[in-house]
């Protein structure tokens, strides 16, 4: 399909559904490639809706077998039906029924929307319009209906059949080689919410008792063989589970609750009714196949899709434009129960470098749209950084914006008032306009403008009148389409250091929300503060308290300062990343400052060495991320144009090796304090331990790369789990040589039998900075491991490969067409997949004018390209315009 004929799909177009489906009933028939789909409709008029309007079911790749309305064959005259559409000319002004039958064929469906097999087992994903390729339907989710469902199959292939809300019968049917079960959910939902499984799986399962009295048995699916990999999620699971209980005060609704793991997954997962579908790499777990980071993103995912029953499915969004209602929401009550599991300030940090690095950078080029877009011509190309990570952000300045109190009895509101309902972002915030008594008329800006607003501050010392006046000005570029911008109110928390810690804040500013909180939502303002008796140290954005860039020219000496004195976690690890990125995008630009950075490592170094050996083995976590430094793609962002990757590159890695030569003795010590740990355990602190200790060895690899290649051999050897192992294995690729090739190999053994673990052997080899990563890894696509229908496969080493920078932007253009070509391939089977992909072009137009050039040539090359799916074109289209 070509871009420009796709219909754009506009919120202000939003009308009611001029029909609505009270009850679905299905009967399926699985089979590999003639699954038979029976869909029994309630349907009524919308007294909403338009009266005598013919009813239009949604379709994809449909073809209609029999049509039945209130038990009789339909006049063929009376309706038509095509791969898309099923039009009813003129229903009934009443109550009816609709049976539909169709036939699919779920092995060739190789996009994995609708239903499809993944290594035998049948499944399904929905959201955002994939059921319409099972049956067809009003398939948008403010159509909301109760569902039945009847699942048939071989008992050999499929002896488990499972689907939303409970089971309510189960049995064998006539002949002995297939049985079928029946489930009932008894909430309505959207179409998108369901899902069903068949397949020969194992499982765990446990019983739960919610707070208000219901007895659920929790169960987690995965491959055969591989429930001992199931233990840590059923773990999280019932963990979450507590936990909103608590903090939200939201039980569960059903008697059953089911997780199931596939190895074929577009996404991470899907929080279908009591029936969860995982993206196996977020549900299996052991020390031997699992790294800490995936025990931690286990965690919050597992908790995120559980969380979802009520931010999501209980409350549903009233159209796609509202997707942040659910995700946005959503990914901030999972990043506050890891907050509350782990390390808060960890996690912070954490989610500010994914935040920046993922959601900054989409905000920063041609991709950029508000939290809640206005227009969209393929809703799948709007599953972004911006609406989830950056629509969580949103509701945690909401938070501090009215505390703590207002926010829970606003959630409550919500709850209570919406519940059952498809909402929008009115109703949400209007619940909270009331519990806090605010107008959020300006606050809800955030959902409609995009881009990243840069606060510039600068402060002024008064010893005689002893004040201190912080002047804040807020601008926000141009993103496309939003040429204007207007201030959006920010929060911005900040402290006062002196030399004994935090001054108290006195001021009588009306910008002074009380709480260490000022709030700037004009273009700018000042605010004094009274009884400053020393020049202070400003603190500013602590906790990273709105999602902008900041601009406050301290010297190196006051925020090495902030390092070592700031009360607020977040500063003080935000103090030392600023010093290095501000010497990384200075020696980024221009290649003569390259002899500042050793003056900086030497600074840093000077300020690690102490915390190093006093602080850090009280809180390795919280080292750990005081040592990495900024990522190579934020240095590009701050840059901006001309973007050269490879001065970037040169300059990341001097300012590593020389902070390495300079800790050298210290980075070894630590190793050896943060050794003494017993057998594996995946808790923070055990993992922080070992995220310090392999922070320590990357640095050592770098700068004494003799002395690196050694440890980490020795690591691989001796580790008794995955993320030393794997660690060692990352280190061992910054040292080209032998010994590399020879632990790259001896990796490729030991996991021969493990894909996921095999995804990150190809991820570690697409990440290493060296010309010869191209070659190496179009070899790997020949490797067995590799296969380009498993979207898994394709992240780690295609995608691994379009995010490394410098090989990604080869100056000869050849990252780039390797790249498009890859998308141009897998469009063809997977498009979602492919147009993923293809947004790895995002920040193309940054760069110098010889890759620039080149970047665009493939971009061209792609959008020309005949019969491309809607989600590759939308992409291209748009990173072009
Ligand atoms: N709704 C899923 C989540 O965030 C994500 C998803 C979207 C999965 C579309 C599949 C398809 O929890
Ligand atoms: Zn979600």
């Amino acid at each position: 399909m070509r871009s420009e004929d796709t219909p754009l799909i506009r919120l202000e177009d939003y009308r009611p559904s001029d029909w609505l489906i009270d009850t679905v009933d299905l009967d399926i028939a699985l089979h590999p490639t003639k699954t038979r789909v029976r869909a029994l409709l309630g349907m009524r008029p919308n007294p909403a809706g338009q009266p005598g309007a013919p009813l239009v079911l949604d379709g994809d790749e449909l073809s209609l077998g029999a049509l039945r309305l209130d038990g009789l064959l339909i006049d063929e005259s009376a309706y038509s039906a095509t791969p898309q559409k099923l039009t009813l000319h003129a229903p009934p002004a009443r109550r009816f029924t609709l049976m539909i039958d169709t036939e699919i064929d779920p092995s060739a469906n190789t996009k994995l929307m609708g239903l499809y097999r993944s290594s035998r087992v049948y499944c399904t994903q929905c959201e955002a319009d994939g059921f319409r390729r099972i049956s067809y339907f009003l398939d948008r989710p403010d159509v909301m209906s109760v569902y039945t469902v009847r699942l048939e199959a071989a008992k050999l292939a499929a002896p488990v059949l499972l689907s939303n809300g409970n089971l309510v019968a189960a049995g064998e049917v006539p002949g002995g080689e297939r049985h079928f079960t029946v489930w009932h959910d008894p909430h309505p939902k959207p179409a998108y919410l369901f899902a069903l499984v068949g397949g020969a799986l194992d499982h765990v399962r446990q019983n739960y008792v919610t707070a208000d009295g219901r007895s659920v048995e929790l169960a987690v699916y995965v491959e055969p063989g591989k429930a001992g990999r199931a233990g840590w999620a059923m773990d999280c699971l019932v963990r979450c589970m507590r936990w909103d209980e608590r903090v939200f005060g939201r039980n569960y609704d059903l008697d059953v609750f089911n997780v199931v793991a596939v190895s074929d997954f577009n996404m991470g997962a899907m929080e279908n009714k009591g029936l969860n579908i995982f993206n196996d790499k977020y549900v299996l777990a052991d020390p031997q196949t699992a790294t800490d980071g995936d025990y931690a993103s286990i965690e919050a995912i597992i908790a995120h899709e559980y969380f979802h029953n009520w931010t999501g499915n209980r409350i549903t969004c009233r159209d796609w434009f509202q997707l942040c209602l659910k995700e946005g929401l959503t990914v901030f009550r999972d990043q506050e129960f890891s907050a509350d599991e782990r390390s808060r300030p960890v996690k912070r940090i954490a989610d500010v470098r994914t935040l920046r690095t993922t959601q900054f950078s989409e905000d920063a080029g041609p991709l950029a749209h508000p939290v809640r877009p206005r227009a969209y011509k393929e809703i799948n190309n709007f599953y972004t950084p911006t609406v989830y990570e950056k629509g969580a952000e949103v509701i945690r300045m909401l938070k501090l914006l009215i505390g703590d109190g207002a926010f829970r009895a606003g959630m409550d509101l919500y709850f209570q008032r919406c519940d059952g309902t498809a909402a929008t972002i009115e109703d949400f915030l209007a619940c909270f306009a009331e519990t806090s008594g605010r107008d959020l008329a300006q606050f809800a800006l955030w959902y409609e403008q995009s881009g990243t607003p840069t606060i510039v501050a600068s402060g002024r010392h008064d010893a005689a009148a002893r004040t201190y006046t912080l002047d804040l000005a807020q601008t926000t570029a141009p993103t496309p389409g939003q040429p204007d911008k207007r201030p959006v109110v920010l929060p911005v928390a900040l402290g006062l250091v002196g030399t004994g810690g935090d001054l108290p804040l006195r001021t009588a500013s009306p910008a002074y929300a009380g709480d260490g909180v000022i709030v700037l939502d004009q273009p700018s303002l000042s605010v004094t503060f009274s009884d400053v008796a020393e020049p202070p140290i400003p603190s500013l954005l602590r906790g990273f308290s709105a999602p902008v860039r900041l601009e406050l020219d301290l010297a190196d000496g006051d925020l090495l300062r902030l390092f070592a004195a700031d009360s607020d976690p977040f500063n003080r690890w935000q103090a030392l990343q600023t010093v290095a990125s501000r010497a990384l995008v200075a020696a980024g630009r221009d290649a003569t400052k390259h002899n500042a950075l050793v003056a900086t490592a030497g600074e840093l170094a000077g300020a690690l060495g102490d915390f190093l050996r006093v602080q850090a083995p009280a809180d390795p976590a919280f080292a750990a991320q005081v040592l990495r430094l900024p990522g190579q793609a934020d240095i590009a962002r701050e840059i901006g144009a001309h973007v050269d990757p490879d001065a970037i590159h040169a300059a990341h890695r001097g300012l590593s090796v020389e902070i390495g030569l300079q800790l050298g003795a210290h980075l070894l010590v630590l190793r050896d304090i943060l050794n003494t740990q017993a057998r594996y355990s995946p808790d923070a602190a055990s993992a922080g331990r070992r995220a310090l200790r392999n922070e320590a060895l990357g640095l050592i690899a770098l700068s004494a790369p003799d002395a690196g290649a050694g440890l980490a051999a020795a690591q691989f050897s001796s580790a008794d789990n995955l993320t030393d192992r794997l660690a060692a294995l990352a280190a061992m690729t910054l040292v080209p040589g032998d010994a590399r090739e020879d632990l790259i190999a001896r990796f490729a053994q030991t996991y021969a039998a493990e894909p996921l673990v095999l995804d990150k052997w190809l991820m570690a080899q697409a990440l290493i900075p060296e010309a010869g990563t191209l070659d190496r890894v179009k070899a790997l696509m020949q490797h067995p491991a590799f296969s380009l229908t498993n979207p898994n496969r394709v992240r780690s080493l295609i995608g691994g490969f379009a995010a490394n920078l410098t090989q990604f932007n080869r100056a000869d253009g050849e990252g780039y067409a390797f790249v498009a070509d890859i998308v141009i391939a897998l469009d063809r089977t997977n498009p979602q997949v492919a147009s993923r992909l293809l947004g790895s072009f995002k920040s193309w137009r940054m760069l110098e004018p010889g890759r620039k050039v080149l970047a665009e040539a493939k971009l061209a090359m792609v959008a020309q390209t005949p019969n491309l799916s809607r989600d590759v074109a939308d992409i291209a289209e748009r990173t072009l315009a």
